[in-house]
């Protein structure tokens, strides 16, 4: 089945759910670590792997997705595992949010910033850093000029294998781009973790290469019990 204004309509319909079950590693890392509790907001929540994530960590998550289908997924995929409570679906643009200041104890936005054009990304993270609260968290992962679909060097340059749903990425971020963002006073965050890497994604449509930038942060001047990823020091017998 198709939906023409959905690109993801189909990824999402199949029964292997594109992207799978499994958190973003990162948000899956800081969850086991640091624990959750208050509420979330997941932007470009697709089907929610993160949102189900969050929410089995006890926050209050608000889903935001444009694709109906995914925020279908998100709702049965919630109930399945008894979280059907802490989770709300919104069908809409991230770009006309509102995010009020000091709100969310986590936002999450695993791809979407890089969905947008780059101007409205650049208002959207502002929007973002503002909308933390003073113990709250933030990861954001974007597609990097080093993805094989970027139009740009050294993408452009690759052999490798395009995503099924490259089509939809029309903002590749450049080498340090998403540091810079995130280390500019007025961010007020406090890097915990931050990578640029290449990966291989076998979870939807034939296996292929992707650029990405990682970044997991914290409002600056927390310090939430975070050991790394993989932790330096694991306790013993974990
Ligand atoms: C690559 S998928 C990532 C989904 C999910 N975050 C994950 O990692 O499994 C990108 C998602 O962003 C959504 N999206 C793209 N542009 C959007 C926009 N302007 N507002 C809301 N959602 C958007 C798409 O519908 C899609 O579900």
């Amino acid at each position: 089945m198709t939906q023409p204004s959905d690109p993801f309509f189909e990824p999402y319909d199949r029964d292997e759910i594109a992207y799978g079950d499994a958190p973003t590693a990162a948000v899956a890392a800081f969850l086991d670590q640091v624990g959750g509790g208050g509420r979330a907001l997941d932007l470009g929540a697709g089907a929610g792997r993160d949102t189900v994530a969050l929410a089995a960590a006890g926050y209050d998550v608000t889903a935001v997705d444009l694709s109906r289908r995914g925020l279908d997924r998100i709702q049965e995929r919630a109930a399945a595992v008894g979280l059907a409570d802490r989770v709300v679906t919104k069908q809409g643009d991230v770009r006309e949010l509102s995010l009020p200041a000091k709100t969310y104890d986590a936002i999450v936005a695993t791809t979407v910033l890089d969905h947008i054009p780059a101007a409205d990304a650049s208002v959207l993270w502002d929007k973002m850093t503002r909308a933390l609260t003073d113990r709250g968290m933030l990861f954001v992962e974007v597609h990097t000029t080093e993805d094989p679909g970027s139009d740009q060097s050294p993408g452009r340059e690759s052999q490798a294998p395009v995503s099924e749903t490259a089509g939809a990425v029309i903002n590749y971020f450049k080498p340090n781009q998403l540091a810079s963002w995130a280390v500019q006073s007025e961010s007020q965050l406090r890097v915990l973790r931050y990578e640029e890497r290449q990966e291989w994604d076998y979870t939807h449509g034939p296996e292929h290469l992707h650029g990405k930038a990682i970044l997991l942060a914290v409002h600056a001047g927390s310090f939430p019990a975070w050991h790394g990823q993989p932790a330096a020091f694991p306790r013993s017998g974990t």
